[in-house]
């Protein structure tokens, strides 16, 4: 019997700059460059183990056997790697979401990319993290951005070699995220239909395309200079257009629902009246994010708790890159895990 073992953890993260559109559906190639933070709060861990007895791939998530459906994604995904290394075993995929899963919170980003660190692990890949990327970004366009900590950029690239991503900067400065997680239910519209359907229909669609290049190059140049005033500007402006573009589909749709505008609403009322600076984006699901200073974390969760007495308000600092773990740090997150993400 031979196996082959890896194991790997990966933060979500939330994109500033959102990508939202495909150039290419089967190479997750996107119309857009997009940026993101890392966040610390939200992470995946997965195990793969490559076996010769096994004679078709496994898949649990959470604990549970997976449906044919979700195996076959992990199959095609686990197929690329075997395809490079010319591996013919079949594999064991274990793994534990520390975040909802399919709510908007970004799990797919840390799931593919915890599952392709893990992957290139067991196989002994020789690849750069940014190479590792463009593996990742064929499970889930925002995982390519989860194998960094801090900011990340995901170039568009010109072909499925360079489009990758790479980090920015480590975010250790006075950052912080709110996640105001109003409901952690599974989604209606996966961001994969959103966003094809909007490519599809939205007349404002190539007014989303050319200003996120210019959205992306502002915002770059706001976090050299840490400038926090400009990168929430520039995130809460960039989030609302990729709204719009839902708003503007035909049919139209959107995740907002009327728990997330009271929650924006809450944002914009500390921030005018309580003098806080804090910027909200959203993502494809209802839970809005709140981008702040670490240093107004504390009263900023406070003031939100009193608009937003019944939501569930979750802070975090931004995260770290993914790494390898040990056998006794995937038995530890097993032993810790409730099934009940914080
Ligand atoms: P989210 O907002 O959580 O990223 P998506 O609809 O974009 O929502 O992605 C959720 C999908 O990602 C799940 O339905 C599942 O197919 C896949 N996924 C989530 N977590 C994992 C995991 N740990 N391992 C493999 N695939 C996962
Ligand atoms: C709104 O990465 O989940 O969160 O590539 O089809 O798996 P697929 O889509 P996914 O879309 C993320 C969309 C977004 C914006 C972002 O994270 O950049």
């Amino acid at each position: 019997m031979t196996q082959a073992v890896g194991r790997a953890r990966a933060h979500t993260n939330i994109a500033l700059i959102k990508y939202w559109g495909k150039r290419d559906k089967d190479l997750f190639l996107p119309m857009n460059s997009s940026l993101s933070l890392t966040l610390d709060a939200f992470y995946t861990d997965t195990k793969v183990v490559f076996d010769d007895n096994l004679t078709e791939d496994r898949f649990s998530l959470n604990g549970k056997l997976q449906s044919e459906k979700e195996i076959s994604k992990i199959s095609r995904f686990l197929d690329l790697f075997r395809e490079y290394k010319d591996e013919s075993r079949f594999a064991r995929v274990e793994s534990l979401n520390f975040v909802p899963t399919a709510a908007g919170l970004a799990s797919s980003a840390s799931a593919f990319a915890a599952l392709a660190l893990a992957t290139a692990t067991a196989l002994e890949l020789e690849l750069s993290p940014e190479e590792l990327s463009t593996f990742a970004r064929r499970g889930s366009g925002s995982s390519t951005r989860s194998l960094f900590g801090g900011f990340v950029e995901w170039d568009k690239g010109t072909c499925s070699a360079d489009s990758m991503a790479r980090p920015v900067d480590d975010a250790s400065w006075d950052i912080g995220m709110i996640i105001l997680a109003v409901n952690t239910g599974q989604k209606k519209i996966a961001s994969r239909v959103g966003m094809e359907h909007t490519v599809a229909t939205s007349s404002f669609y190539q007014a989303w395309v050319d200003t996120a290049a210019e959205d992306l190059e502002n915002i770059k140049k706001a976090i050299a200079l840490r400038d926090f005033e400009t990168l929430g500007k520039i995130t809460e402006h960039n989030g609302m257009k990729m709204h719009a573009t839902t708003l503007s589909a035909n049919p139209p749709f959107t995740y907002f629902s009327a728990k997330s505008l009271e929650a924006q609403e809450a944002v914009r009322t500390i921030r005018e009246e309580l003098g806080i600076s804090a910027y909200m984006t959203m993502d494809a699901g209802p839970n809005v994010k709140v981008l702040c200073r670490q240093s107004d974390m504390e009263r900023l969760v406070r003031a939100l708790q009193d608009y937003l007495p019944a939501e569930k308000i979750i802070p975090s600092l931004p995260g770290k890159d993914a790494f390898v773990l040990t056998e006794e740090e995937w038995q530890a997150s097993l032993a810790t895990f409730t099934g009940e993400p914080r």
